[in-house]
């Protein structure tokens, strides 16, 4: 089989080498791929927004299945232009990836569905934006309606903060079109999980929990970041709320979506908080998290090619997906100054014997040396019987992986360490 997996970061990195498992696959290219992604994928040079460009390579070189892992292309509309070129897809298609491009979609879904997520109002006119911050509770969460590389969310501690998310993302339109609505929610408080999840829009099946930890510097601190590492599973996600979760929000999610005509099939993101009232939705995404998948699908023991195929055919009930007892985590390598202004082009050395556990997601290749190009440089991922050894084993990959100029955080998974203990 010939596989394309169309994105350029960590988490492709990982769906790759996950992919590269099933002895049928004869070759994987990347589309565009990385420096790191190199070594186990045939790099092409089509960008992940160029939808006419995927499909051209796909039906020229006889794909035999497309991976579509970054939101943009599947917001674009790549599946249905993959599915309309008679070449089968991994991923929603524009009219249920939705749930990921209009926040004011999802959030009037959730309501329309009786789906748990905090209280809110939508807006496309500034001054009854601001005049509702006037009265509501403080604080209070604004949000640009369409993707903003995950930057779109404004925690307002007062007013006054407030009117200004308003107004940057509106007036000054900071995220562009994505600004054109708004949503202010209710703040809410809790855990956050994460749950990442297959569905071929008939079942669901979630894969194993696991946390971010989205700020850039130790304890939390620093500013919002992509994602500075994860572990899996998460332990605030007990049987019970797996079990809560799957009756009141990923089984009538699935429903909702089916109910307006826009099946979703592919990989549903979950990221859930877990408040005194319950979990309920922060976000949907339509696509695997990252560093989300580099945590959960080196715990996954089933195929993953065989159970995306699955997603696309409608035979997810019948497919095995079945994860390993074990625990992981995921540091990331980034390059000092992320998420503002760093420098690139230092020399990246990664041993062969820990390869398999690095995800390389900014990087390239010159002059036959590999080189960081870009803020979130690589991910090194570990597995243990724990969560102590996992995060140990990661750091181990860490200590063996060198570049100048790398900053990464120390404490991941101490967070998690606690809810434990
Ligand atoms: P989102 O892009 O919607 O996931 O938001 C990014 C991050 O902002 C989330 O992971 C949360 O940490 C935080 N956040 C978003 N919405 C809320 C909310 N209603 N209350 C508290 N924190 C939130
Ligand atoms: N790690 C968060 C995301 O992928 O959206």
């Amino acid at each position: 089989m010939k596989v394309a997996v169309v994105g350029s970061g960590g988490r492709e990195h990982a769906i790759i080498k996950k992919i590269k498992e099933n002895p049928e696959v004869e070759i994987i290219y990347a589309l565009p791929g990385n420096g790191g992604i190199a070594a186990d994928a045939k790099c092409v040079d089509v960008g992940a927004k160029d939808i006419e460009g995927i499909v051209k390579f796909s039906k020229e070189n006889e794909i035999d299945y497309v991976v579509v892992a970054p939101d943009d292309p599947l917001v674009m509309g790549a599946v249905d232009a993959l599915e309309a070129a008679g070449i089968p897809s991994f991923g929603p298609r524009a009219n249920a990836a939705i749930v990921e491009g209009s926040k004011v979609f999802s959030k009037n879904l959730m309501k329309k569905y009786n789906i748990p997520t905090a209280a809110y109002e939508t807006f496309d006119d500034t001054d009854k934006a601001l005049e509702y911050v006037e009265t509501c509770p403080i604080p209070t969460v604004v949000k640009a309606d369409g993707l903003a590389l995950g930057k779109g969310v404004i925690i307002a501690m007062t007013r006054d903060e407030a009117k200004e998310a308003v107004r940057s993302i509106m007036l000054d339109k900071q995220f562009g079109a994505s600004g054109n609505q708004i949503v202010i929610e209710e703040f809410m408080e809790g855990p956050e999980i994460t749950v990442l999840s297959f569905t071929d829009g008939k079942v669901v099946k979630p894969m194993v929990s696991s946390m971010d930890h989205k700020r850039a510097h130790d304890n939390d601190e620093g500013l919002n970041t992509g994602g500075m590492g994860t572990i899996a599973p998460n332990p605030y996600y007990t049987k019970e709320v797996a079990d809560t979760c799957m009756e009141k929000i990923f089984l009538p999610t699935i429903n909702a979506l089916n109910a307006e005509g826009r099946t979703f099939k592919g990989c549903l993101y979950f990221g859930l908080m877990l408040t005194k009232d319950g979990p309920k939705v922060v976000e949907y995404n339509s696509r695997f998290g990252d560093p989300e998948t580099q945590v959960v699908l080196p715990l996954l023991k089933s195929d993953l090619l065989t159970i995306m195929q699955a997603t696309t055919n409608g035979t997810l009930a019948e497919t095995e997906v079945e994860f390993m007892d074990g625990y992981a985590a995921c540091v990331i390598m980034a390059s000092d100054g992320y998420p503002e202004n760093y420098e690139k082009g230092y020399e990246i050395s990664i041993p062969e014997e820990v390869s398999n556990m690095v995800f390389v997601a900014g990087a390239k290749i010159a002059d036959g040396k590999l080189l960081t190009n870009g803020g979130r440089v690589l991910g090194c991922s570990g597995i243990g019987k724990s969560l102590e050894e996992a995060i140990e084993n990661a750091y181990k990959v860490v200590d063996q992986v060198h570049f100048d100029n790398q900053y990464y955080r120390h404490d991941i998974g101490q967070r998690a360490l606690k809810a434990i203990r």
